[in-house]
């Protein structure tokens, strides 16, 4: 017997549909090779569902992500809606989605895979066995905090304002997160802010602190400044197993930490709720408009997105590692999209990609047989 799974696919802007073309063939695959199956929903987000519903994320969109049971997106934003006003630009739909879901906990692993290792611009011996996780604030901090806005001070000047607010619980609940992922890894956990010149910083401290003590004795807790941490992530990351940190924190040093691994165009994410509420799965890059339609994106991070759906919300985590394998040997053999390319290996578009990823596979499933 199984169960159909509903997912949503939210393929955006820029590379984004054609990341999502090759996730729907991996998705195929698994319907005709395993015992899984699925139920798909195409809909739009960012600046597709701005010229198609006049905002970046309609609620009936938002209703159907409601009733599935993982969303799986590609990229949102391009230059062509720059001049649009904020709350309708396709990054606005987005962070609507994060919040009216309440999906607090963003997870962005950031993991060295070995025949990668040339590509990080860091020395090999550093970026070697890499494997860290950020987990990120998501909906809550400067993204959300009230006021904000541009006001016109009347003399010629305007104010930019936006504020940066974080509540006990908001704190606790994604240090839990980090803590109980951490027992399931190193065991070891970093909490970032700026408690030397931010409130909000120092009660992230306290909270952490408290919480660790009382639930978390046995995990290896360190406070670290976000700038050191930004610091640290190019002087010594493989001190770095799982990062806790803030929405604007985490926001740049998961940009930090993806480019140890060589491309942007690697890694994956997870944003998750309270149980029962569908997970948002999304690569961490962005749209690419300038390399979009031109078959150059990598779709490995959606993929990857999409295996992070398989386990954390459809409980199919032995798909999730066979997925993961087969992306591991593609990449032994040496098969590269451009944002990847490296001396001696074969260059390919994103459809071959996808179908490497598919033979990969399906030989994989050969000799288990
Ligand atoms: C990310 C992106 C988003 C963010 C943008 C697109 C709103 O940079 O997911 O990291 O700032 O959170
Ligand atoms: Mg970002």
């Amino acid at each position: 017997m199984s169960t159909t799974h509903k997912l949503t696919l939210l393929p955006g802007d820029g590379i984004g549909p054609e990341a999502m073309v090759e996730v729907k063939k991996v998705i195929a695959w698994l319907e005709s090779n395993t015992d899984l199956a699925f139920d798909l929903t195409d809909d739009d987000i960012g600046g597709t569902a701005y010229e198609r519903y006049g905002v970046p994320l309609a609620d009936e969109t938002l209703e159907a992500c409601r009733n599935s049971d993982a969303i799986i997106m590609g990229s949102v934003g391009g230059p062509q809606w720059d001049s649009v006003d904020y709350d309708k630009r396709p990054e606005a739909g987005l962070l609507r989605l994060r919040k009216e879901l309440d999906l607090f906990a963003n997870l962005r692993p950031a993991l060295v895979f070995d025949a990668l290792v040339e590509a990080s611009t860091l020395k090999p011996e550093i970026v070697k066995g890499l494997d860290i996780l950020i987990v990120r604030e998501l909906t809550s901090g400067v993204y959300f905090g009230e006021p904000r806005g541009i006001e016109d001070l009347g003399n010629g000047q305007k104010r930019g304002i936006n504020t940066q607010s974080y509540t006990t619980e908001e704190i606790r609940r994604v240090g839990k997160v980090a803590f109980e992922l951490a027992r399931k890894r190193g065991n070891k956990v970093h909490s970032c802010e700026k408690a030397n010149v931010m409130e909000s910083g120092k009660l992230w401290r306290e909270v952490i602190t408290e919480l660790h003590a009382a639930y978390y004795p046995d995990v290896e807790l360190h406070h670290m400044y976000a700038d050191n941490c930004a610091m640290q992530l190019l002087r010594n990351p493989a001190q770095f197993d799982v990062i806790v940190t803030d929405n604007l924190f985490g926001d740049i040093l998961s940009d930090e930490a993806s480019m140890l691994t060589g491309s942007l165009g690697m890694l994956p994410s997870a944003s998750l709720g309270a149980p029962g509420i569908p997970g948002l799965y999304e690569p961490v890059h962005g749209s690419a408009p300038d390399i979009a339609g031109q078959g150059k994106a990598n779709p490995l991070a959606t993929i990857l997105s999409f295996s992070m759906a398989l386990r954390y919300s459809l409980n199919a985590s032995a798909q999730a590692d066979l997925l993961e394998a087969a992306v591991k040997s593609v990449l032994e053999k040496g098969i590269r999209t451009p944002d990847i390319m490296a001396e001696g290996c074969t260059e390919v578009s994103t459809g071959a990609m996808g179908d490497a990823l598919i033979d990969e596979l399906s030989s994989a499933l050969q000799k288990a047989a």
